[in-house]
């Protein structure tokens, strides 16, 4: 049995639309073991009334492409999911499903797939690497598809940096917040996202969390996406006002995230409370980042016999 550890991620991060991600100290766990013969899947927490238990379950969906690619055959398989990570909220559910069913298949299957592999085969799987990549990865993570590959930087979060995470009661598919956003932008939007994005790394890498309020601010995607999460702007004034150093629209929401310093309660407290003044319930949750992504622990009758990280060096 393959039991496979993947952290929750935030993506975006204010201007770097679909390139900057970071990993986050929360996490789905899968668990895949060949049986005999049919699949059974098992779910447990975080959206479990909607997970499909049968082939067109996610998990299953990328596994298979994982033995189909090595030419590997299981003759049965049963899956244990327990999520988390709130499902469509904007913390990267579906990549911790997509990385860990990579993963748990590749392990499973003898660990022909590199890292690299895997990578891209996340990024092509969820159209976009910005959390594939701390999730497989770890860390935040600058990426971008070149020419079907995956280029990135992996860095270390600043230290001391922690986020508060203020996720509303209703969920937002992706698909549904990307339609919002527009076909093209003008020159100065372009611009002034280029700007902030290369101040909010540069800032990062410095450990400077004081440029980030003015960096993480964006013109391609929040103004669009403000409409489908109400009260989102009254949020970011109130966690800035209350000492937050950041704050963004985590992934395509409708999560909303500060970066923090410090103040880490009384800044969840006032997010709560300015969300249910604009008639939204949340759950506010404090959680650091973390500079690991998804690893496994490979047990043989009952024991704990390989452990690793998610990849093949
Ligand atoms: N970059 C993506 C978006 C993240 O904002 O649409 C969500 O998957």
């Amino acid at each position: 049995m393959i039991r496979v550890q993947i952290p929750a991620t935030t993506a975006n991060l204010g201007p770097g639309f679909d390139t900057l991600g970071m990993a986050l100290q929360l996490y789905n766990i899968i668990e895949m073991e060949e049986i005999e013969q049919g699949l059974r899947i098992e779910v447990e927490g975080e959206g479990w009334q909607h997970i499909p238990l049968n082939a067109s379950n996610l998990v299953v969906k990328v596994a298979d492409l994982v033995f189909k690619r090595v030419h590997y055959r299981p003759k049965g398989l049963k899956l244990r999911l327990i999520n988390n990570v709130p499902v469509s909220s904007g913390l990267g559910s579906s990549a911790t499903a997509i990385v860990g069913g990579l993963v748990a298949a590749n392990v499973l299957s003898g660990n022909k797939l590199s890292e690299k592999d895997l990578l891209v085969m996340a990024t092509s799987l969820e159209g976009h690497p910005d959390n594939v990549a701390p999730a497989l990865l770890g860390g935040l993570v600058i990426a971008a598809v070149v020419d079907g590959d995956v280029k990135y930087v992996k860095v270390n979060p600043p230290a001391g940096m922690r986020c508060v995470v203020a996720t509303p009661e209703f969920p937002l598919s992706t698909k549904m917040a990307r339609e919002v956003l527009p076909q093209q932008v003008s020159m100065s939007d372009a611009v002034f996202n280029i700007s902030r994005t290369a101040l909010l790394v540069s800032s990062l890498l410095q450990g400077d969390l004081n440029l980030m309020s003015a960096a993480m601010d964006d013109r391609l995607h929040q103004p669009y996406r403000c409409s489908l999460i109400p009260g989102m702007k009254k949020v970011f004034a109130a966690a800035k006002l209350a000492g937050a150093k950041g704050v963004a629209l985590s992934g395509a929401g409708p999560t909303l995230i500060a970066f923090t310093a410090g103040n880490e309660e009384h800044i969840a407290q006032v997010m709560k409370d300015t969300f249910q003044e604009n008639g939204i319930k949340c759950q506010v949750l404090i959680v650091d980042p973390t500079p690991e992504g998804a690893n496994y622990i490979q047990y043989e009758q009952g024991q704990e016999a390989v452990k690793g990280i998610g990849f093949r060096g």
